[in-house]
C-alpha cells in the first residue's frame, strides 16, 4: 500500500524523491464516482483503459461502480480481479481467441461489433450462445470533442440497421453503442449522436434493450473548461425521455476520464531550467504523453517551502528526460517565474491515460507512487455539492 502524506508538499520534504512520483487522489476518483451514480439515469461502466490503478479502482467500486468496459483480455482479467459483476467488452474488432476466452473463460456476455463479418465471429467462438448481448457500434461523428474516435469503428445508415436485424436474430439482449470521441466540450455532441441512434431504430424496426452512449465526458483543464457536466446529464436525460424506445430499455454510459483525471498527478523535480525550458524527470513517454502528443495543458505548481519563494508566474515549456527530442510538453505551464534547478513541481489532472499510457523508455518509467489527502489542483466536482457516499470509500483505500 502506497504511503499517505498529507499533501504534495509534505511528501516532497519527507522523500526528496529522485524519480517521478505518482500522486494519488482516490478521494476525488470516489466523488466523482457518486456524482455520476446520483446524477446519470441509468447504469454507469468504468472504463478500465483510463487508469488501472488498485487504489482508484477500489475507490469507483466502492463507491458502487461494479460494471467494466474493456478493450482486452487482460483488462477482462483485471475487471475480473477487481470483482466487477459485469465486463462489457466493447472493443468492435476483437480475435477469435479472446472472444473464445472472454466468453467461456471469465463469463462475459456483452460484446461491442460493427460488421457482420465480427457478428458471425461472435458467434462462431462463443458456439451459438444464446445469452449473448450484442451492442452494434454506431459511427459518431467526433468534432465536438478533443480526441475524435470516428476514424477507426462504426456503422451507420441502412447497415447500421441490418447489423441490428441481425444482431437481434443472435443475441439474447441487443443495445447500439456509440462514442463521441474523449473529453467533449459540449453535450450537444450527446444529443446529436442519440438523435443518429433513433434513425437506425425506427430505420431497423429493432426494439433495443439498452444504449450505450459511451464515454466522452469531460474533465477540467487549464485551456479547457467545457459545459458543466450537469448541463450534460440534463441534455442526455431530456434527449433520452424524448426518444421512441420500448419502456423497458435502459441508458448506460462508459466514463473514463471523468472518473479518475483528478485523483492522479505526476510530481517530479526540476533537472535543469534553461531559459524558458525546464527539463524534468517525466516526460511524453511517461505520465505527460497527452501533453507532448495531443497538446493538452495541464496544471502546475511549484511544491516545497512558502511564501517566501513566491514570484509572479510565468509560462514554461517542459523537456523530458529521455533522449528523444519528441520529449517535449511546449505548454504553456504556469510556474514562478524564479523555478530553479531541484524544484519540485505537481502537474495535475494526469489520472486519465496519464498512467495507461506511459512506457519505459530510456530506463526511465519507475514512478513511486504515494496517497494524498489534499485536494487536486484543478476540480470539476468541487463545489457540485456531492453526497458523502458509504463510509467504508476511504477505508479500503487507506
Ligand atoms: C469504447 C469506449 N468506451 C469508453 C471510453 C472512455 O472514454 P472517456 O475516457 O472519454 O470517457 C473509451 C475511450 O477510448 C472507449 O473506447
Amino acid at each position: 500500500m502506497p504511503q499517505t502524506f498529507n499533501s504534495a508538499d509534505e511528501m516532497v520534504l519527507a522523500l526528496e524523491p529522485d524519480g517521478p512520483v505518482r500522486g494519488l487522489r482516490p478521494q476525488a476518483s470516489a466523488r466523482a464516482a457518486r456524482w455520476f451514480l446520483e446524477n446519470f439515469p441509468g447504469d454507469v461502466v468504468y472504463a478500465l483503459k483510463a487508469n488501472s490503478s488498485p487504489e482508484l479502482v477500489a475507490s469507483l467500486t466502492d463507491a458502487g461502480i461494479s460494471q467494466f468496459d474493456v478493450a482486452s483480455l487482460r483488462e477482462i482479467d483485471k475487471a475480473a480481479s477487481f470483482g466487477a459483476t459485469t465486463i462489457h467488452y466493447m472493443n468492435p474488432v476483437k480475435s477469435r481467441k479472446s472472444i473464445a476466452r472472454a466468453y467461456f473463460d471469465f463469463g462475459v456476455r456483452s460484446f461491442a461489433v460493427d460488421s457482420r463479418e465480427e457478428l458471425e465471429k461472435l458467434i462462431k467462438e462463443t458456439k451459438r450462445a444464446q445469452d449473448l448481448r450484442v451492442f452494434v457500434r454506431l459511427s459518431c461523428e467526433g468534432h465536438l470533442s478533443r480526441i475524435p474516435l470516428d476514424r477507426k469503428y462504426g456503422v451507420d445508415g441502412e447497415a447500421a440497421a441490418e447489423l441490428l436485424k441481425l444482431a437481434r436474430q443472435a443475441s439474447d439482449e441487443v443495445g447500439l453503442t456509440f462514442h463521441i470521441g474523449s473529453q467533449a466540450l459540449n453535450p450537444d455532441a450527446f444529443t446529436t449522436a442519440m438523435a443518429a441512434a433513433e434513425k437506425v431504430i425506427v430505420r431497423s424496426g429493432v426494439l433495443i434493450d439498452v444504449l450505450n452512449i459511451g464515454g466522452g465526458f469531460p474533465s477540467r483543464y487549464p485551456d479547457c473548461t467545457p459545459s458543466s457536466l450537469a448541463l450534460f446529464m440534463d441534455c442526455i436525460g431530456r434527449q433520452y425521455e424524448s426518444m421512441a424506445l420500448g419502456s423497458a430499455c435502459r441508458l448506460m454510459c462508459e466514463p473514463g476520464r471523468a472518473l479518475v483525471a483528478e485523483a492522479e498527478s505526476v510530481i517530479v523535480r526540476v533537472d535543469a531550467r534553461r531559459n524558458e525550458e525546464l527539463f524534468i524527470s517525466d516526460g511524453a513517454f511517461g505520465m505527460l504523453y497527452d501533453a507532448a502528443h495531443a497538446g493538452f495543458t495541464f496544471p502546475a505548481r511549484r511544491l516545497g517551502p512558502g511564501p517566501a519563494r513566491q514570484s509572479s508566474l510565468h509560462p514554461f515549456s517542459l523537456w523530458g528526460p529521455t533522449c528523444d527530442s519528441i520529449d517535449y510538453m511546449k505548454g504553456p505551464f504556469f510556474l514562478p517565474e524564479d523555478v530553479a534547478e531541484g524544484d519540485y513541481i505537481e502537474i495535475g489532472q494526469l489520472g486519465a491515460y496519464g498512467r495507461s499510457l506511459s512506457s519505459g523508455f530510456c530506463g526511465f518509467g519507475a514512478y513511486q507512487d504515494v496517497l494524498l489527502e489534499d485536494e487536486p489542483i484543478l476540480s470539476m466536482y468541487r463545489d457540485m455539492n456531492v453526497a458523502s457516499g458509504p463510509d467504508n470509500v476511504q477505508s479500503s483505500i487507506s
